[in-house]
């Protein structure tokens, strides 16, 4: 029986050559010209005049928190439904995360929330694209706007994809992706910060190296990190990257054929397959289980692997985790919709290698272990 992974990269195009090309030269670290060739086609793609190249949307998302100037006592509005990596760069700079939930049919942040949340101490909203549907960015940047706050868009999730035909990417004060290996363009580890602000863009650059300064070397006038990414990743990165449009419609058509394929299924709901701002792009295609015959997330991913089909499940909520409820964070925090996705949620495969046989057969296990299910009511 074959084994389907939840997600496997695709070097189809030049990553070997970019590579040897590497080590040909003997450009290895930070310093090589991959870097500066990935940060300027990366953030052209998605519109912004700067790309600074990083080691991991993680990094990115610290150095944005801290090049806004998020402090002690400042609060930053955030989706309950999402990676830590979001919220722990805002408590780690000793400012609170305002929890917002998110809809059940996208995933994404419920922008209707967001104003009562917003205080005196309100100072950013970090909007995420999750899995595939963009958030709702036109009413956040008209919060943003309306109530002086700054903008941090998350779109690790997002290669390829567009709101209202504009790059996702390109709305925040400060942006930032991903290149994990499950990304739609992958570096193996690295992520970026794109912007159109030429100070902030400065602060971001010396921040990812330990707050370096040209003039004055090994003399630092903040604290930073080395959060650098090496010219091997942007080698990498680079040849995915012009393969990123052609990734992009794959692995739609591979939401179609399961949107097919699973349609009618009794208790999954399938992904939204467009709205009236974008079409899903499926960076992952998530089920969520709504009948309880069906059992949890972890339950049902248990029957998959046995049947050879990998999944993943979704995030675990923010007001959940055990690491910020022991700092204080989110006590007695309620957000019914995230708390119900991350225990009846979980993704399927949906690489790009995947064929339409392949999904067809995926979706068959799948309705395999729906109706033994079924049967032992
Ligand atoms: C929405 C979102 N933000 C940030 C990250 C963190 O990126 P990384 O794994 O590169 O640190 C991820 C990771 O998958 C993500 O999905």
């Amino acid at each position: 029986m074959k084994y389907y992974p939840v997600s496997e990269p695709s070097f189809i195009g030049n990553e070997k050559k970019y590579l040897q090309q590497c080590i040909d030269e003997g450009w290895i670290s930070s310093e090589g010209p991959f870097v500066d060739q990935f940060e300027k086609k990366y953030s052209k793609a998605v519109n912004r005049k700067h790309g600074i190249a990083v080691s991991s949307g993680s990094a990115a998302l610290d150095i944005a928190i801290k090049a806004i100037g998020i402090g002690a006592g400042d609060e930053v509005i955030m989706p309950a439904f999402t990676i830590i990596s979001c919220a722990s760069p805002i408590v780690r700079a000793g400012a609170t995360p305002v929890l917002v939930d998110c809809d059940q049919s996208t995933y994404n942040m419920d922008v209707s929330q967001i104003e009562r949340m917003i205080t005196n101490k309100t100072k950013a909203i970090l909007l995420v694209h999750i899995y595939g549907i963009t958030a709702n960015v036109d009413e956040v940047l008209a919060l943003a706007k309306k109530h002086g706050l700054r903008l941090v868009e998350d779109a690790a999730e997002m290669h390829g994809q567009v709101y209202k035909s504009r790059p996702c990417g390109s709305f925040g004060d400060i942006s930032i992706t991903s290149f994990y290996a499950n990304k739609l363009v992958t570096s193996g580890e690295g992520g970026m910060l794109m912007t159109d602000d030429d100070a902030l863009a400065n602060t971001a650059r010396k921040l990812r190296n330990l707050y370096f300064d040209n003039a004055k070397r090994f003399i630092h006038d903040e604290l930073g990190w080395n959060y650098r990414m090496t010219n091997l990743q942007a080698a990498v990165g680079l040849a995915q990257l012009e393969k990123m449009d052609e990734f992009a419609k794959i692995k739609r058509r591979i939401g179609e054929y399961y949107l097919k394929e699973l349609e009618g299924v009794d208790g999954i709901q399938l992904p939204v397959y467009q709205n009236e701002y974008c079409k899903n792009i499926f960076w992952v295609f998530p089920l969520l289980l709504n009948k309880s015959y069906l059992g949890t997330a972890v339950e049902f991913a248990k029957l998959l692997q046995a049947k050879g089909v990998g999944t993943r499940p979704f995030f675990w909520p923010m007001h959940k985790q055990p690491v910020f409820l022991k700092m204080g964070f989110f006590k007695d925090e309620v957000h019914p919709i995230s708390e119900y996705i991350s225990e009846y949620g979980l993704y399927i495969p949906c690489s790009v290698s995947l064929l339409e046989s392949d999904v067809i057969e995926i979706s068959n296990r799948i309705k395999m272990v729906v109706s033994e299910l079924k049967d032992k009511l």
